[in-house]
C-alpha cells in the first residue's frame, strides 16, 4: 500500500513485512527515511523532520551546500554539492554538468506500466501499486519521474526513472542509475557475487570501509565476473535471522553497483546503467528509461532475501509459459561430441536417450555453415549438410520419430572472420576506426545497435525454426564485447553503444519469444555470463556454467541461488572425469546437485559406463518425483561447505509446508567423525513428517515420522560416508 501524508510530507511503501519512507524538506527535496521491518504510521520514526530539519535550505540559506552535503536524497544529483556517489549527471548545452530536482506532484496508479524497450516486472492491478512522484531542474527544464512499484506480498518494491528534456537544447546524460538507497546501521558487510569463466557467482563478504566499493561490467554483458547485485547486511546476520537488504538490476549489459560509507556511517547504495561506459544524447522533447531495480529487505536473514526474490521473479517477471511446467529432460551433445557429430552420432544419442526415459535432444555448436572448429562460419545459419546429413528437417523428424522433441544451439550476435556474413559485410562487426578488432575465440561481436543487422539475425534465425519442428534454442554469446564502435552511429552518439547493444538484444528476443511463443528458450553465455534479471524476462533458464562438475557446480549453483530461482538454473549431469577439472565424482553426486536445476545430461550416452547408465531411470524418476518442489517451493540454504566442513546441503518445502526435499552432498570424506547433525528449515513445527524414499529406514514395516520442530530444533542424522557422497531425503506431512 502506498500513502501520502500531506501533514508530514511523507510518502509511506508498505509491503507484508515491510516499510520504506521517504519525505519533502521545505516542499521540494526528497530524502530517504526508512527501509526496514514494517511500521505502524508515518510519524513514528523518521530521520528527519521535515518541519525544522536543521539545515534546511530554506531556514539557513547560507549553509546550503552543507544541506547538500549531508541530506539522504532518493536520487541525487551531481554538481550541486552532494559530494557522494549522484545517480544523474546532465550536460548542459555547454558541457557544464549541474542538476537540482525539486518536488514537483505525484500520483498512486494501481498495477504497473511496462518500460519502453527493456525488460521490467508486471503484475495486476491487485498485486502491484505503483507512485510516480515528478521532479524538476528548473534551470534546465528537465523532468525526471521516479517510479516505484510496491509488491506487497513479496516484500519487493521496483524502481525505475524516466529522465525527459522539456528544454529547446541537446543536453547530454553521462549517468543515468536506477535506484539509491541510504541505509544507517552501526556496522555492516557486503555481499557480492563474484567469479570466472567456470567460476560463476561466487559468493564474497566483507565489511564496508569508509569511501566506495563497486562491483560493475564493462564488457556488454552482466559478465562471469561481477554481478548486478549488492547485498547489505549486519555483522550478525545468518542465513535465518538478521537484516538484509538486497538491490539488483533488470539488465543484461554494463552496470555498475556502489557501496559508498560516508563520514557520519550512513551507507549509500546505488545502481544502475555504468557510467564509465555510457553517455547519451538528451534532445529537446526526448526522454530516457532507466532499467528497472529490484530492492527487497528481511530482517529474517538472508534466506528470507533470496525467497523474496524468487517468489518476486516466478510471479513477476518470467514471462515464458514453461515458466511453471516442468522442462523436457534434455541431453546436449556439447561436451559429448563437441564440433565432431552428424545425423548418425545424434541419432544414436537420441535412441539411447530415449530408452532411458531422456526427453528432448538439443543439438550444440557445429551444424551450420563449415564448422568443425570454432574459428568459422558464425553468422552463416545455414545448415551443413555434409555432418547434417539429409537435412536439418530430416534429422528433427527422425528425433521426433524416436520420440524426442529437438533444440537447436545459436549464437546470434556474432561473426567469424572467416564467414560469408562478414566477407559481405565487414562493417557489420562492432570496431573502433582505424583499429584491428580484438578477437576472442577466433569472432568479432555483430553491431546489433543496427536494424539491418537485427534484421538479418531475426530472419536467419526464423528460416531454421520455420524450417522444422524445433522446440528448443539455446541463445549463446561466447565472446565480450570491445573496440565499442558502430559505423552507423553518427560522432556525437559513440557513447551510446553498449546501452543501444542491449537494446538490441532486447530487441531481437522479444521479436523472437513474440513470433515462436512456444519456444523453450535457454540463455548462455560462454556457461554463465548472461545469468541475469533481463534475460529471465525472455526465456525461463540459463546456462548456468560450462562447470558441469559436481563439486564445482555446489558453489556456483549457490551463488545463483542466492538470486535466481532453481527451475532457472541450467544444471546437467556430465563425463566423469570432469572436462573442465578433471575431477571424479561419483554418478549418484552428479545427478542429486543437477535435480537442483533444470535437469539435463550433456555426456556420451552410448560410451558411457553401463553402472553409470543404469543410474540414469532412477534420477530420471526423481526428477519427476520431485521437480515441482523443487520449481515451486521455498529454498532454504542449510550448509555451505568448506575445507573443515566438507559437506553442503539445501532443501527445498512446498509453499504448504507438506513435503521437502533435502540434498546433501559430502564433498570430502570426514575421518573420524561418525555422523552429522543437520538442522532443517522451513517446515511447519507442529507438523509430523514422514522421510520416504531413499534412505527411509523401515521400522517394524512403519515409514519414520518426526516432528517439525525437532527436526528444525536438532536436525536430522547424517551418517558420514565418503567422498562425493550424496543423500536426498525427502519429507511429506503425515
Ligand atoms: C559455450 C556454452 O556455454 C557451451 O555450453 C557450448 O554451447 C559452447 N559455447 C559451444 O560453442
Amino acid at each position: 500500500m502506498i500513502t501520502f501524508c500531506e501533514e508530514k510530507q511523507i510518502f509511506k511503501l508498505d509491503t507484508k513485512e515491510t516499510t520504506y519512507m521517504m519525505g519533502l524538506v521545505d516542499g521540494e527535496f526528497l530524502g530517504h527515511i526508512y527501509y526496514g521491518k514494517k511500521l505502524r504510521n508515518p510519524g513514528g520514526f523518521y530521520r528527519f523532520r521535515t518541519d525544522e530539519y536543521p539545515m534546511s535550505p530554506k531556514l539557513l540559506p547560507r549553509e546550503k551546500l552543507g544541506f547538500f552535503g549531508g541530506f539522504p536524497f532518493e536520487y541525487p544529483t551531481g554538481g550541486v554539492g552532494d559530494y557522494g556517489e549522484s545517480c544523474l549527471d546532465i550536460l548542459n548545452e555547454m558541457g557544464q554538468s549541474a542538476c537540482e530536482l525539486h518536488y514537483v506532484s505525484h500520483r498512486i496508479e494501481q498495477g504497473k506500466p511496462s518500460l519502453p524497450g527493456l525488460p521490467a516486472s508486471f503484475g495486476l492491478k491487485d498485486e502491484v501499486e505503483t507512485l510516480f512522484i515528478l521532479m524538476q531542474d528548473e534551470v534546465l527544464k528537465v523532468q525526471v519521474e521516479l517510479q516505484y512499484s510496491v509488491f506487497e506480498k513479496e516484500d519487493v518494491i521496483t524502481r525505475s526513472v524516466t529522465i525527459h528534456n522539456g528544454s529547446d537544447h541537446t543536453y547530454r546524460l553521462t549517468k543515468a542509475y536506477s535506484a539509491c538507497l541510504n541505509v544507517e546501521k552501526e556496522k555492516t558487510e557486503l555481499i557480492t557475487l563474484h567469479g570466472a569463466w567456470a567460476r560463476e557467482r561466487h559468493i564474497d563478504r566483507r565489511e564496508l570501509f569508509h569511501g566506495k566499493m563497486r562491483v560493475s561490467s564493462n564488457r556488454g554483458e552482466t559478465s562471469h565476473q561481477e554481478h548486478a547485485f549488492l547485498g547489505l547486511v549486519t555483522p550478525q546476520t545468518t542465513q535465518s535471522s538478521g537484516e538484509v537488504y538486497g538491490m539488483q538490476l533488470v539488465y543484461s549489459g554494463n552496470f555498475t553497483a556502489n557501496a559508498e560509507r560516508n563520514m557520519y556511517d550512513i551507507d549509500r547504495l546505488t545502481i544502475g546503467i555504468n557510467a564509465e561506459t555510457f553517455s547519451w544524447k538528451l534532445s529537446a522533447g526526448e526522454s530516457f528509461v532507466t532499467p528497472e531495480a529490484i530492492l527487497t529487505y528481511s530482517d529474517q536473514g538472508i534466506g528470507q532475501m533470496s525467497r523474496n526474490f524468487h517468489d518476486f521473479m516466478r510471479s513477476h517477471l518470467i514471462r515464458s509459459p514453461y515458466l511453471h511446467k516442468d522442462r523436457p529432460i534434455l541431453i546436449n551433445n556439447w561436451e559429448a561430441t563437441y564440433f565432431d557429430f552428424d545425423t548418425d552420432k545424434l541419432l544414436s544419442l537420441a535412441r539411447e536417450a530415449k530408452k532411458q526415459g531422456i526427453e528432448m535432444l538439443v543439438m550444440d555448436d557445429g551444424w551450420f555453415g563449415k564448422r568443425n572448429f570454432d574459428d568459422n562460419s558464425l553468422g552463416d545459419w545455414v545448415v551443413n549438410e555434409d555432418k547434417i546429413k539429409g537435412g536439418l528437417k530430416y534429422l528433427v523428424d527422425q528425433v521426433n520419430a524416436i520420440g524426442l522433441k529437438f533444440g537447436i544451439w545459436f549464437e546470434p550476435e556474432m561473426v567469424s572472420p572467416d564467414s560469408d556474413l562478414y566477407r559481405a559485410h565487414p562493417d557489420w562487426a562492432i570496431q573502433v576506426k582505424d583499429r584491428s578488432i580484438n578477437m576472442a575465440r577466433c569472432q568479432y561481436v555483430l553491431d546489433i545497435t543496427r536494424k539491418d543487422v537485427r534484421d538479418y539475425i531475426f530472419d536467419s534465425l526464423s528460416a531454421i525454426l520455420n524450417s522444422a519442428n524445433i522446440e528448443y534454442v539455446k541463445w549463446d554469446m561466447n565472446r565480450s564485447v570491445s573496440s565499442p564502435g558502430s559505423f552507423l552511429l553518427p560522432e556525437d552518439q559513440q557513447g551510446e553503444l553498449f546501452h543501444r547493444y542491449t537494446l538490441g538484444l532486447y530487441e531481437l528476443l522479444d521479436r523472437l519469444t513474440t513470433a515462436f511463443p512456444n519456444l523453450l528458450l535457454e540463455h548462455c553465455s560462454a556457461g554463465g555470463a548472461r545469468f541475469d534479471a533481463g534475460m529471465l524476462y525472455y526465456g525461463p533458464q540459463v546456462w548456468t556454467s560450462d562447470d558441469t562438475d559436481a563439486v564445482e557446480r555446489l558453489r556456483i549453483q549457490e551463488g545463483t541461488a542466492l538470486l535466481y530461482p532453481l527451475s532457472c538454473m541450467g544444471a546437467h549431469v556430465s563425463k566423469c572425469p570432469n572436462d573442465q577439472v578433471g575431477r571424479r565424482t561419483t554418478m549418484k553426486m552428479r545427478g542429486d546437485v543437477a535435480l537442483s536445476g533444470t535437469f539435463g545430461y550433456e555426456l556420451d550416452i552410448t560410451a558411457m559406463p553401463e553402472e553409470e547408465k543404469a543410474m540414469i531411470p532412477t534420477q530420471i524418476e526423481n526428477y519427476h518425483k520431485y521437480h515441482h518442489l523443487i520449481a515451486e517451493g521455498d529454498y532454504y540454504r542449510l550448509h555451505s561447505w568448506d575445507d573443515k566442513e566438507p559437506y553442503d546441503a539445501w532443501m527445498v518445502v512446498s509453499k504448504d509446508k507438506s513435503e521437502a526435499l533435502v540434498t546433501y552432498a559430502q564433498v570430502l570424506g570426514r575421518p573420524g567423525y561418525k555422523r552429522i547433525l543437520l538442522p532443517l528449515q522451513g517446515l511447519d513445527p507442529a507438523g509430523d513428517y514422514i522421510l520416504d524414499g531413499e534412505d527411509a529406514v523401515l521400522k517394524n514395516g512403519e515409514m519414520p515420522e518426526y516432528e517439525g520442530d525437532l527436526l528444525m530444533g536438532a536436525g536430522i542424522l547424517i551418517g558420514n560416508s565418503g567422498d562425493f557422497s550424496s543423500k536426498l531425503y525427502h519429507f511429506r506431512r503425515k
